[in-house]
């Protein structure tokens, strides 16, 4: 092996692996680093990956693109994995192993590595999209192939090679961050009954805490939030803005229980003001502008992408095709909605556009109601008629053939008269 690119985050992990790599596989190890926003950057880090003895350290700011072409494309479908995580660490992961085959392939590396264990869902992410886009790169995670030290060994480790380690305090969480939302999980988390303590949140207040409540409007155009309360911004900015003003109003801590991958159940705390808030205003809309059988659907495409993206299969062509049904869905979601921020929730509170299908007319119950209300016994005269057909053949619900009989659905009888408390698994 000639030379290995590796996702370089500049914590403790990835600075003892850059001098693992150089010796366990006689390589060069050239860093890259990428700034998703949300403090994903830490300072000093060229630095000390060349200390850790990288031969090149390459710092790429990403934020706009990740945006623009992830967070925007996951909004627009509604994708919320589980109905609860908004999906920040794992539509990162597709953009990570993107620039990290372009670096690969303009330094010539033959491998590129990142500091994912063997146990989550980073490391099946990175290895399938780096694959996906250049089948011949090797991909070596440290973590999973024998690089399995403690936090004391890899100090020690770093210490003996004059390696520059990061001076912050072990935390007790294992955290990931970028401005789409920021991912906490081990450590007192790991017991589902357990609250989590207030240090496992940091961009958000408690709810109790609180600013007084507020209503904000934002604005949408092709299914893309353009301004707030009028103002236009750029893409980074407005997520940005909406990340602090949810934080400070408590909005976006999401507590979930989550299906990996590789097959645990894990708990994980979130916090994800923006995605909170954008995704409740960008439902909202939809509900306008959309018909019912384009709702129903889409419900289906999203979480269907939600999936596809918890999965890492973006670079699937499933998920190409559906990323372009979602575009072709959006042409008509632009407009107004007005959120209110108030002790932790993300309410709406009211919604507009030009391209609404709402007409005041149809549905008024007021004057000038322009519904024809003798129509309605012709549509459900038809609309009715199976079920008086399957009444007249099969029997009405509760008689069969004439006779009185009352249904009984046989599972009950295969469920436990009384829940018992469970006795914990052993092992
Ligand atoms: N469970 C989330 C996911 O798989 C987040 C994992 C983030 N990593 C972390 N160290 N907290 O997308």
């Amino acid at each position: 092996m000639n030379k290995v690119v590796l996702a370089y985050s500049g914590g403790l992990d990835t600075s003892v692996a850059v001098a693992w790599l150089k010796e366990q596989y006689g390589a060069q190890v050239v860093t890259l680093t990428v700034d998703l926003g949300g403090g994903s950057i830490r300072e000093g880090v060229e630095r000390r990956a060349m200390s850790a003895g990288a031969s090149k350290a390459y710092v790429v700011d990403a934020r706009e693109t990740f945006v623009s072409q992830y967070v925007w494309r996951a909004l627009q479908a509604g994708a919320v994995y589980q109905g609860a995580y908004p999906l920040a660490t794992a539509l990162a992961r597709p953009l990570l192993a993107q620039l990290l085959v372009e670096v690969a392939q303009k330094e010539g590396a033959d491998a590129v590595a990142h500091g994912c264990t063997g146990k989550g869902n980073d490391q099946v992410r990175f290895d399938v999209a780096v694959h996906a886009l250049d089948p011949g790169l090797e991909v070596i995670a440290p973590m999973r192939v024998g690089m399995g030290l403690t936090r004391d060994q890899e100090i020690d480790y770093a210490n003996q090679r004059g390696i520059e380690i990061p001076i912050t305090k072990a935390s007790p969480y294992s955290i990931d961050v970028n401005l789409w939302g920021r991912s906490c999980e081990t450590g007192v988390l790991e017991d589902p009954w357990v609250t989590p303590p207030a240090d496992a949140y940091e961009w958000t207040v408690a709810p109790a805490d609180a600013l007084d409540p507020v209503d904000i409007v934002i604005g949408f155009e092709g299914g893309i939030p353009v301004s707030i309360d009028g103002e236009r911004l750029e893409s980074v900015e407005l997520v940005q803005r909406l990340h602090d003003l949810g934080g400070r109003h408590g909005v976006g801590r999401i507590d979930h229980i989550e299906d990996r991958l590789v097959g645990i159940k894990s708990r994980e705390v979130y916090e994800a003001p923006a995605a909170v808030i954008l995704h409740t205003a960008h439902h909202a809309l939809e509900g306008l502008v959309l018909s019912k059988e384009q709702l129903r659907f889409n419900h289906l495409v999203g979480n269907e992408m939600a999936q596809l993206i918890y999965d890492g299969l973006w670079f699937s062509a499933l998920s190409r095709d559906l990323r372009t049904y979602v575009m072709s869905s959006q042409r008509v979601v632009s407009g107004d909605v007005r959120i209110r921020l108030d002790h932790g929730q993300a309410i709406v509170a009211g919604r507009r556009s030009p391209l609404s299908l709402y007409d005041k007319s149809l549905a008024t119950y007021d004057e000038g109601d322009a519904f024809d209300h003798a129509s309605a016994v012709g549509f459900i005269e038809i609309f009715g008629l199976p079920l008086r057909v399957e009444a007249a053949r099969h029997g009405a619900v509760g008689k069969h053939h004439g006779a009185a009989w009352t249904w009984t659905d046989p599972l009950l009888a295969e469920l436990p008269a009384t829940v018992t408390e469970q006795e914990p698994v052993a092992g």
